[in-house]
């Protein structure tokens, strides 16, 4: 291991993040009565801007009024390059900042927007008394914030998670596509000719390296990575492929923007009760390994060592956090 030791973020379940809007209070109470792990009250771009003071003033009642136990709650607040942001601000954390855990930024571009929100955060939070430190969920979707990922990683301790917001992606790299997340028949690979001149087309992942650069960034500095909307919510083959894509990488959870999504990702971001007896089967293979004096043995006919151990040990240990062990 290196020197530097990763301190990570304080631990939440993030394997579902429910996305709803603040402007439809009938959806604020479905979401407070969901499964999901985490709830974003949303203050951004699913409320039309003639809503955002009414879903601004509905997203604080929810806050205070509706049972949210067994979840977390986080409040997408309004682009820094707007000036709804500082009221969203300022309005939820002193009215509602008490019963608040988490606040969500969207397009972050550079690292001082954090640090803005930081300090707004401190100052709000000294002034209410606020005992329990909100945390950030940063939104990774624009070329800027691609760019800048790893500054904006590190700037605050309040970070907490990084989110790869595909739509905003896409728009703002100029991507040839208007789906929300999910692959493009457009991105493909065409296989040479067989003896019968036959070619295949392979579909790519053209989210691939956005969501890659943003697991390593998030792991580097102890946050949680976490998979943006699919847009196709009649489509659960499709998101169940995308999530596991996403959940193979090192991500560890995806958004729902639609309740049907809610358990499903709950399921395929939990380790199967197969792998989690097949690692503990590896550290107490490792166990008998090292008490013979051997670095390395074989298990099923593979080769495990002690990277095996710590491998195992993130399935067992994701087991414990969703059994509530510790
Ligand atoms: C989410 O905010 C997205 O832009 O995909
Ligand atoms: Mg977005």
């Amino acid at each position: 291991m290196s020197f530097t030791i990763i301190e990570p973020a304080q631990a939440r379940l993030n394997r579902s993040e429910l996305a709803v809007p603040g402007s439809n209070t009938r959806f604020l109470e479905k979401a407070a009565q969901s499964n999901a792990d985490v709830v974003f009250l949303d203050l951004e771009d699913s409320v039309a801007p003639d809503d955002k003071v009414q879903a601004r003033k509905n997203v604080i009642d929810a806050i205070n009024d509706l049972d949210w136990s067994g979840k977390q709650i986080s409040v997408r607040i309004n682009g820094l390059d707007t000036h709804y942001m500082y009221r969203d601000v300022v309005d939820v954390m002193e009215q509602a900042g008490h019963k608040l855990d988490l606040i969500m930024i969207p397009k972050v571009g550079t690292a001082a927007d954090v640090y803005a929100l930081d300090m707004m955060c401190s100052q709000i939070e000294s002034a209410m008394e606020i005992k329990n430190p909100i945390g950030f969920e940063l939104i990774i979707e624009t070329a800027l914030g691609m760019q800048n990922m790893a500054e904006i990683a590190q700037v605050s301790k309040r970070n907490e998670s990084l989110h790869f917001g595909v739509a905003d992606y896409a728009a703002s790299t100029k991507a040839r596509t208007t789906v929300i997340g999910g692959p493009n028949r457009e991105y493909a690979v065409l296989t040479d000719p067989d003896s019968e001149g036959n070619r295949d087309v392979h579909w790519g992942d053209m989210w691939h390296y956005p969501i890659s650069k943003m697991v390593v960034v998030a792991r580097a500095n102890g946050l949680r990575p976490i998979d943006g909307p699919f847009g196709d919510f009649s489509d659960s083959d499709g998101y169940a492929a995308q999530a596991m894509r996403s959940s193979t990488l090192g991500c560890e959870g995806k958004w729902a923007i639609h309740p049907s999504q809610i358990d499903q990702a709950n399921e395929l971001f939990s380790p199967s009760a197969d792998e989690v007896t097949n690692a503990k089967r590896i550290i107490e293979a490792m166990e008998d390994a090292a008490k013979s004096g051997q670095g390395a043995v074989a298990l099923d006919g593979r080769l495990i060592d002690i990277a095996s151990i710590r491998q195992a040990q993130v399935l067992v240990e994701k087991a414990a956090q969703i059994a509530g062990t510790p």
